[in-house]
């Protein structure tokens, strides 16, 4: 994952870059590390743990031209040896991806290695190929050569910015499947691995720019020059940053809960901007699709078990659901006029773009459900709908699972000739403001959770134990309520929490079956339901919407407790241990 940034701005550049990374943090938050032209020096600071210990090391320097890096740790764990930048004589590197062939490559450089990271090879190669290069003159050039060389050598993903010491005026970036975005100012331009990274413009006073697979931008105080992997000089096409409804200040004590509390406005805006999208075009076809196949990951795969629930409610059709990561692999099943419909916030999950690959490979139609507009997957897919949750940045998905849920349903909806619930975002709003958590504080200690429900329940069962233990850590299973018995009881005691969802009226006493059953067990309950279940125990009430789109609402109070078990428990929701938010790696 990591999240890289460059700049070349007058004075403020190392500035900027811990700026930058405080913004990419959500990337990975294991180390960081900065490069920067002070004078006629470059200097190099790292640092283990998150950017606010670098920020400290770093305190304020007077800087035209700095690189930085936050990382997420895949080869060789968080030390400062393995932190970025990576050094070579004369090159100096931040990376983002992978580099499978790096041991490969490794062995055929010619200078010594220092970390145990896959990255350290880029600036080996691209020093290996400078040397070699040395009847190009002009050393600008030869930088450019040297990065063309190297990017055929590489295998794997990588988003790379660099320094080199012979042209320190300038940084370079190129890329290959990891995402990369160039922002053109008056007098300073800049790099990043997320269009959010940058620092905050008058309108229109940055231009942004995507960079394609194999591309190279060249950057100074002055211009960019974009290239072709065979360095013609390109133009590329601008991109608009999607609008915002993200304000850094805030009186909330962590992201999460701030974007919590975004959802209902989160709900207004994707209701409202969804349909700018390809999304007419899309209902329009969806009846016609002789299979449809949903793939995602993590908590976008929990919104695909909901696409499955309602549009094969709404459209009477089958639908498949498939993890992302186990699609690519399996064996493809050729089907004429088949859609695969991939769900993915970020729009950059390294499975999910695979997944795509193989289904384009396949014949197969794609779309996808994203929430960032400028993602990699809105541009290999046939359809694009955009979410319009906003930046979400604590690492657990949250406003953007609501918005993927509501898409859903409004393509559902729109391709059944279905009128849609309306007041959804009030409801949603309710339901956040009616949670409670001193009625909840007596849970707040148990470290066995089981999340049950039927049908779309079930989704939402998943989506509240993958909440818990992503940012709370402790050990939680979603189940579909009839599946218990058939293994997970015999885990199930005195110490057990048991979450049931019920919010689907036909199958009410199905689950209160097993409600009873854990219960017998020993097992504490907890309903979440609509409906006034006094009398079976403990429950949060929901406000009422139409069954069909109750998922929305009930995960509410799911996000809730996961996000105050976490802090009470001293943690921080907003950064949890081992992960990242953007999963750009296999
Ligand atoms: C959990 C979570 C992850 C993501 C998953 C897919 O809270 O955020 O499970 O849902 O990594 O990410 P996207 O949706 O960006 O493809």
């Amino acid at each position: 994952m990591c999240g890289i940034y460059g700049c070349c701005q007058r004075a403020k550049a190392a500035k900027s870059a811990i700026g930058g990374l405080e913004k990419l943090e959500y990337r990975g938050y294991d180390s960081a590390g900065i490069a920067f032209l002070e004078g006629e020096k470059i200097e190099i600071i790292k640092s283990v743990g998150k950017v606010s210990n670098l920020k400290e090391k770093v305190g304020e320097r007077v800087s035209n031209l700095a690189i930085a890096h936050t990382r997420w740790a895949t080869h060789g764990k968080a030390t400062t040896l393995n932190c970025h930048p990576h050094t070579s004589k004369n090159f100096i590197i931040v990376h983002n991806g992978i580099i499978e062939n790096f041991k490969e490559l490794k062995s055929a450089a010619s200078e010594d290695f220092y970390s145990e990271t896959d990255s350290e090879v880029i600036a080996k190669v691209l020093e290996k190929n400078f040397e070699n290069l040395t009847e190009i003159k002009d050393v600008n050039e030869r930088i450019l050569n040297s990065i063309s060389k190297t990017q055929n050598q590489l295998v794997g993903s990588w988003a790379v910015i660099l320094i080199c010491r012979k042209n320190p005026s300038k940084i370079y970036a190129f890329k290959n499947k990891s995402p990369l975005i160039v922002a053109k100012g008056k007098g300073e331009n800049f790099v990043a691995s997320d269009i959010n990274a940058f620092e905050k413009r008058e309108k229109n006073l940055l231009k942004y720019y995507n960079l394609n697979n194999g591309n190279i931008a060249e950057i100074s105080r002055e211009n960019v020059y974009f290239y072709d992997e065979k360095l013609n000089k390109i133009g590329i096409k601008e991109i608009k940053k999607q609008c915002e409804i993200y304000q850094e200040n805030c009186n909330f004590k962590h992201k999460m809960l701030k974007e919590i509390n975004e959802i209902p406005e989160a709900i207004y805006s994707t209701k409202k901007y969804i349909k700018k999208s390809d999304f007419k075009k899309l209902s329009k076809k969806l009846k016609n699709y002789s299979k449809i196949t949903i793939v995602g990951c993590g908590t976008a795969y929990h919104a695909g078990l909901y696409g499955k629930f309602i549009l094969e409610k709404y459209l009477n059709k089958n639908v498949s659901v498939e993890l992302a990561s186990e699609f690519r692999y399996k064996t493809q099943i050729k089907e004429a006029n088949e859609l695969v419909l991939a769900i993915s916030q970020s729009g950059e999950t390294a499975d999910t773009l695979a997944a795509i690959e193989i289904a384009k490979k396949n014949g197969a139609e794609t779309a996808a459900i994203t929430n960032v507009c400028s993602s990699s997957i809105t541009r290999i897919c046939d359809y694009v709908l955009l979410t319009h949750a906003g930046a979400e940045v604590a690492v657990a998905a949250t406003k953007s699972y609501v918005c993927q849920i509501l898409a859903l349903y409004m393509l559902a909806s729109s391709a059944a000739e279905k009128r849609i619930f309306r007041s959804l975002e009030n409801v949603a709003h309710k339901a956040i403001l009616n949670f409670s958590l001193e009625n909840l504080k007596e849970f707040l200690g148990i470290k066995k959770f089981f999340f049950i429900g039927r049908l779309c329940d079930s989704a939402t069962a998943s989506e509240g134990a993958l909440k818990l233990k992503e940012i709370a850590y402790v050990h939680s299973e979603g189940y579909p309520a009839g599946e218990l018995k058939h293994g997970t009881l015999s885990l199930v005691d005195e110490n057990s929490l048991v979450i049931a969802i019920i919010t689907q009226s036909e199958i009410l006493d199905k689950t209160l079956n097993a409600v009873h059953e854990v219960r017998a067990r020993g097992a504490k309950v907890l309903i979440v339901s609509q409906f006034d279940l006094e009398g079976e125990g403990k429950e949060v009430l929901l406000p009422r919407a139409r069954e069909e789109i109750m998922p929305l609402i009930s995960v509410l109070p799911l996000q809730l407790f996961a996000y105050h078990y976490s802090d009470k428990n001293g943690l921080n929701p907003d950064m949890p241990r081992n992960l990242a938010k953007s999963v750009t790696v296999e």
